[in-house]
């Protein structure tokens, strides 16, 4: 081959290479100059313009840009089938800009962003991928399935500068959207977030809410935790008491599960549920957003509010007493997992009213939820009361049923045929495996992975929300900062999730979700602050490529949403901020405090002489020896000048504790 041949294909190939640098290198602060084009890649605290969350497969930037004009027209020719992505583009455009947004379904040169369904099958996207391609004249996404192009916008919306995310016009902003082509779709098909609307009512908005902010991350489904001890949430026809009585219990704010009896005379006023119709409009309201539905009725355990309103579901005569639950203790979990129950929280496996009861409920849950899954709990049910119950002594010589996980897998089988009788198929946690469910049974593995694996192994269904990685009702940081909860999960720790693990046969792990139970959240704000960011997390751990994970370019990504989600005016935790507090004594029985930071560039500056630490302060080189009467720590955190962190503030006494002195 002629030399300059050559050297002309080697500046194509090495101009083509850097052309398409994909996003993981943002972390490396790199810039990138090929003589043709020159682009700043640092991220983390510059504004490259493009920090999309979940990271797509692959981004190839371009020079230039495109910038929206003052009138901006929406071509798609299959309107109808995307009339949903039309109406999405037109309110997250036209709000925050002011600009006047049309859609017309004609062939149109002039129009600015063209929404294309294509006529023959792109393999390489699949059902929910999309190709995104930026160019100075046009923005054009191209997808097989109208979810796909729904993707697509909700990439190219985070192309636009932070202020698209305003529910006001903003004046004075250069709307503009960098020249790019992406190709993107997501790993797994199942991208949930779980919402415990049981414990705490959230009303239909709220979780409309909840579900806004989802979409934006490419979540598609939304299980919501209808019924558990603290109340019970959805309309049932024919047993009214499930509301009058089920959705209400008494206020009371503090540590949830050491609350005081309540008294008869305090109010049942705290709760709410929402009616069939109330539903029905959540499900179109998500169906329009790409997000399924799925409900959840937890039983046998887990159902002190459907016994308060139904005693004769119990198997124990005391349960004509019982009241819904508002925050006592009724478990006793000295023994650790199951636990033991106080009161008896359980349906009778041995009482057929309990299965004329669910064949009642589970057919009008499956006519308000199209899902093809209804989730039926099985989680944490104490036996301790079956123990004692003759009912389940007969059943079980009946039966020849011989244990009492054996009782459960005897209603759980019942209960997965009457969700079949209904056309649906029936979803449990994990716990179900324990007394043989059908191999036709999803399971949903949340104590661990190994649960999952044991499913997926039997060749059940999978859905993987581990606690270790996806339980966003843990604290965030440290508990002197977090509301408390008994167990931890950092945000570097949830993007360690890897819902697919080695040794199983990949099919059966239908994909992955968080969950966020509320037992501590007392309202929306609280909701959006434990889910985001880890939510971004998981996002990501469920759609992006899995060698594309990089914990730094995350962290990057993030900090660009934090200021999305500001301007969204969506509650978020700062958390990741937080210094991780270790604590031990020296030999000479000193307190020795090691501080670290999730995040690799902040300084952290302390005091021990109870005033503000600010970055005129020393600043933390090595740990600390705890000076002889200091009685407090405080520590924040910077990057160069620039405060970042909240103050935190560590008594001496609670190093104390955590590292007590040897007598
Ligand atoms: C659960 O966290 N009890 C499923």
């Amino acid at each position: 081959m002629p030399i300059h041949t050559n050297q002309i294909s080697m500046k194509l190939f090495l101009s083509s290479i850097l052309l398409s640098v994909s996003l993981s290198s943002i972390a490396q602060n790199t810039v990138v100059a090929t003589g043709e084009i020159a682009f700043d890649q640092t991220a983390s605290h510059a504004h490259s313009g493009i920090a999309i969350i979940p990271e797509p497969v692959t981004v190839t930037k371009q020079e230039g840009h495109f910038v929206l004009p003052e009138n901006i027209l929406i071509q798609a020719v299959k309107s109808n089938e995307l009339k949903q992505s039309i109406a999405f583009l037109q309110e997250r455009l036209g709000t925050p800009t002011g600009y006047f947004v049309s859609a017309t379904a004609a062939a149109s040169n002039s129009a600015q962003v063209r929404l294309v369904l294509n006529d023959k099958n792109d393999a390489v996207i699949g059902a929910e991928g999309y190709h995104l391609q930026v160019t100075p004249q046009q923005i054009t996404i191209t997808a097989n399935k109208p979810a796909g192009i729904f993707y697509g916008v909700q990439t190219l919306i985070q192309l636009l500068p932070k202020e698209i995310e305003s529910k006001e016009q903003v004046k004075d902003i250069k709307w503009q959207v960098p020249c790019v082509n992406i190709t993107d779709y997501p790993r797994l098909g199942w991208r949930g977030l779980m919402f415990d609307v049981a414990r705490h009512f959230f009303t239909k908005d709220e979780v409309k809410q909840y579900i806004d902010a989802m979409v934006r991350y490419k979540y598609n489904i939304l299980h919501l935790h209808l019924t558990d001890d603290e109340g019970w949430r959805i309309e049932i026809k024919g047993y009214p008491k499930l509301t009058e009585v089920g959705a209400w219990n008494v206020k009371r704010v503090g540590s949830f599960g050491t609350f005081m009896p309540t008294k008869p005379e305090e109010p049942r006023n705290y709760g709410g549920f929402y009616t069939q119709e109330d539903l029905k409009e959540l499900v179109a309201y998500a169906k329009a957003r790409f997000v399924n539905i799925m409900p959840e009725v937890d039983v046998p355990g887990h159902s002190l509010a459907t016994v308060a309103s139904y005693p004769e579901l119990s198997c124990t005569p005391d349960a004509v007493n019982y009241k819904v639950r508002s925050g006592e203790r009724i478990m006793d979990w000295s023994r650790g997992a199951p636990p033991l129950a106080l009161v008896d929280n359980t349906l009778c496996p041995a009482n057929e009213k309990v299965y004329e009861f669910l064949d009642t409920v589970i057919s009008q849950v499956a006519q308000i939820f199209p899902f093809e899954y209804i989730h039926m709990g099985g989680d944490e049910a104490p036996h301790n009361f079956w123990e004692k119950t003759p009912q389940i002594a007969a059943l079980m010589k009946r039966e020849n049923l011989k244990t009492m996980p054996q009782v459960q897998g005897y209603f759980e089988r019942r209960v997965e045929k009457i969700v079949e009788k209904y056309g649906k198929k029936f979803m449990a946690w994990d716990e179900v495996l324990e007394g043989g469910v059908s191999s036709k049974a999803a399971v949903m593995s949340w104590r661990d992975m190994k649960y999952g694996i044991q499913a997926a192994k039997a060749k059940h269904e999978v859905v993987m929300s581990p606690t270790q990685f996806a339980y966003i009702d843990y604290m965030q940081a440290d508990p002197i900062t977090e509301p408390k909860v008994y167990a931890s999960l950092r945000l570097s720790k949830s993007y360690e999730f890897d819902p697919v693990p080695e040794g199983v046969d990949p099919k059966y792990i239908k994909g992955g979700q968080a969950n966020l139970w509320t037992e501590q959240i007392y309202n929306i704000r609280q909701a959006e602050y434990m889910t985001w960011p880890r939510g971004f997390a998981i996002a990501e751990s469920v759609w992006s490529p899995k060698e594309k994970k990089n914990w730094k370019n995350f962290f990057a990504r993030t900090e660009q949403h934090f200021e999305r989600l500001d301007i969204a005016e969506t509650k978020y935790a700062p958390s990741v901020y937080d210094p991780i507090f270790a604590v031990k004594r020296t030999a000479d029985g000193k307190l020795l405090v090691t501080l670290s930071t999730e995040v690799e560039d902040l300084d952290i500056y302390y005091s021990f002489d109870n005033s503000f630490p600010d970055h005129f302060y020393p600043k933390y080189t090595e740990p600390l020896v705890v000076p002889i009467d200091a009685n407090m720590l405080r520590v924040i955190t910077y990057r160069g000048k620039k405060p970042i962190g909240r103050m935190m503030h560590m008594p001496i006494e609670e190093m104390n504790k955590r590292a007590p002195l040897k007598k």
